[in-house]
């Protein structure tokens, strides 16, 4: 079985908040590294890229006064850095949708589904201003289903629906403001009616798929599918690949989706294996996750199954679509313009990476919109990373050292409370596994640190420090069990934790390059040497909060510094 993951690819005309990130990449990163441990490396392949082309792009590029590639370009560039160096998002293929394998394929791909595309012509709002028509996001109004204000063409940002132009009251230009008259223009549009009813019957039937996708790809499904306008008028995109298309793009969500196929074939294609990239991609042979927010639902639960499907080359259809509610930053949206939240190149400046790698993951909105807050922040890493791991793991690692000369002592008449601990580190790698698979990776880390809290307690009970003096069988044999436990612990964490897992690992002796997710269900051999205990984690101290406003400000002032002058 091979198993795809892939993460939305983030658009790239800004940095990435905490919000965005935990939607997304940091969630698909969580789930590759466990796929990996649990089913080998090889049989993974983990895919994403930059979202370079559509209006919101072309419209920050023209407001900028510079081409929208050089714009993607330098966002590009930081953002993989970003992802691949500071965060350790451990993508096989990080790509763009600039990339020429992913322009080809794309081409190939929509003149291959030739026969669910027809041309029509359609009347479009026009600026007679800016000389433009006015696709998506370059006309705004207000939403005919909520009335908010500052809807845009393509979709509300208050109620989250699908909108074209023409559907817009009070329609104006998003670059100039003036209302927009309407003219003839033709354009080609994808059948997705065909699709219905393979589609219904894909999502009733995925056991995994969490209840807000399939309840979105139904209810879309039940309203009856429609063609959807493949190309734009637009100047910046893919350049249509039909006759008579000359002039027009692609529009992005009908190319970027499929960048999920050209990803896996340009990282097969770099290795030399052109054709391998299949084995990702096969009905029935493989599982694929992706992770999104939940904005990003009907694409995914509805257009891209309809194009795979449209292709006929039998390709797998997703397995999970993960989809986060939204993150709030101390109860508000996250804004740029107004300076709300945290973004990606800031955090680092603030905490070490694991830190907030873990508790963005403990925050995850899986079920409904969570809410960051530096007090919340705080205890996660102070209560559950330093008291229940760190402190757990560094006990038993100390006692090991101090009453059995660094080695993992044998088990003898193992006694209720220890077989009893021992059966709950490899249901606990089976339900954390389970969990994973269903995309929950909150739910996930709540189960690894329920099991540290056991270990915990057990050590509390059996007292090890007094037992060595009177009963060394029994000290035995909790730090033998005890041992295993936080192997166990370290291992589950280490998708999320990547690098204070693998310190753990090497306290314990272990090479967690080695290691396996099945392999930790057996206890540490009796005679293995652990190495010395060091703190893996530090508090963060008392007046951290209070400092907080001086810390930010700090940190504002240094990423001024770094960001390129375009991402400003
Ligand atoms: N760029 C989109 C967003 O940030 C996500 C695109 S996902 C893709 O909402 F698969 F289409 F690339
Ligand atoms: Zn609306």
């Amino acid at each position: 079985m091979k198993i795809l993951v892939a993460s939305a690819w983030p658009y790239v005309q800004s940095v990435p908040h905490l919000g965005n990130l935990i939607g997304s990449i940091l969630s698909a990163d969580v789930f590759a590294r466990y796929a990996r441990l649990k089913y080998g490396k090889e049989n993974v392949v983990f895919v994403s890229g930059s979202d370079e082309h559509g209006t919101p792009i072309e419209i920050e590029a023209i407001k900028r006064g510079v081409s929208p590639k050089s714009l993607t370009d330098q966002a590009h560039e930081y953002d993989t850095e970003l992802f691949l160096k500071t965060w350790n998002i451990s993508f096989d293929n990080y790509t763009r949708t600039e990339s020429e394998v992913h322009k080809s394929f794309v081409k190939e791909f929509l003149l291959g589904v030739s026969k669910y595309i027809k041309v029509e012509e359609e009347e479009l709002p026009y600026c007679e201003k800016d000389k433009l028509f006015l696709p998506d996001r370059f006309v705004k109004g207000t939403c005919p289903y909520c009335g908010f204000e500052d809807a845009r063409g393509d979709q509300c940002d208050r109620c989250g629906r699908l909108l074209t132009p023409s559907l817009l009251i009070n329609p104006r230009c998003a670059i100039c403001g003036t209302p927009p008259v309407n003219r003839k223009t033709k354009h080609w549009f994808f059948d997705l009616r065909p699709f219905s009813e393979s589609i219904r019957e894909w999502i009733t039937s995925s056991p995994d798929m969490p209840e807000n996708v399939k309840g979105t790809a139904l209810s879309w499904v039940n309203e009856g599918l429609k063609p959807r306008s493949l190309t734009r008028d637009n100047s910046w995109g893919i350049p249509a690949p039909f006759p008579g298309a000359e002039g027009k793009t692609i529009y992005v969500w009908f190319e970027a989706l499929l960048g999920y196929l050209s990803a896996t074939l340009e990282y097969f294609q770099r290795r030399g294996e052109t054709e391998r990239w299949r084995e990702f991609w096969e009905n029935g042979k493989v599982r694929s996750y992706y992770f999104i927010g939940k904005d990003n639902i009907p694409f995914h639960a509805v257009i891209l199954p309809a194009m795979l499907l449209a292709s006929e080359k039998n390709y797998a259809l997703p397995t999970v679509i993960a989809a986060t509610e939204y993150l709030m930053y101390e109860g508000q949206k996250f804004s740029k313009s107004r300076k709300i939240g945290i973004w990606i190149d800031e955090a680092p400046l603030i905490m070490e990476v694991d830190y907030w790698r873990f508790l963005l993951i403990r925050m995850r909105p899986e079920e409904k919109d969570m809410n960051f807050t530096w007090t919340e922040a705080t205890r996660i890493v102070n209560s559950e990373l330093n008291d229940d791991v760190g402190n757990l793991v560094n006990r038993v690692i100390t006692m090991v050292n101090r009453y059995f000369q660094g080695k993992i002592p044998e088990p003898r008449n193992l006694g209720e409370v220890d077989r009893k601990l021992l059966s709950r580190i490899g249901q606990t790698l089976d339900n954390v596994s389970s969990m994973f698979e269903k995309g929950k990776l909150k739910g996930g880390t709540e189960l690894v640190l329920e099991l540290a809290r056991e270990t915990n307690a057990y050590l509390n009970e059996k007292a090890p420090w007094d037992k060595i003096k009177t009963d060394v069988e029994d000290a035995s044999n909790t730090l033998f069990v005890a041992s295993s436990a936080i192997r166990a612990i370290a291992l589950m964490l280490y998708p999320v934790i990547p690098e204070k897992a693998k310190m753990i690992y090497d306290q314990l002796g272990l090479d967690i390059t080695q290691e396996s997710w099945d392999n930790a269900k057996e206890p540490l051999k009796p005679g293995h040497i652990v190495g010395k205990p060091t703190p893996v984690f530090k508090k963060l101290p008392p007046e951290f909060e209070k400092n907080l406003n001086e810390i930010l400000e700090k940190v504002r002032k240094e990423v001024e510094k770094r960001r390129p002058a375009l991402l400003k």
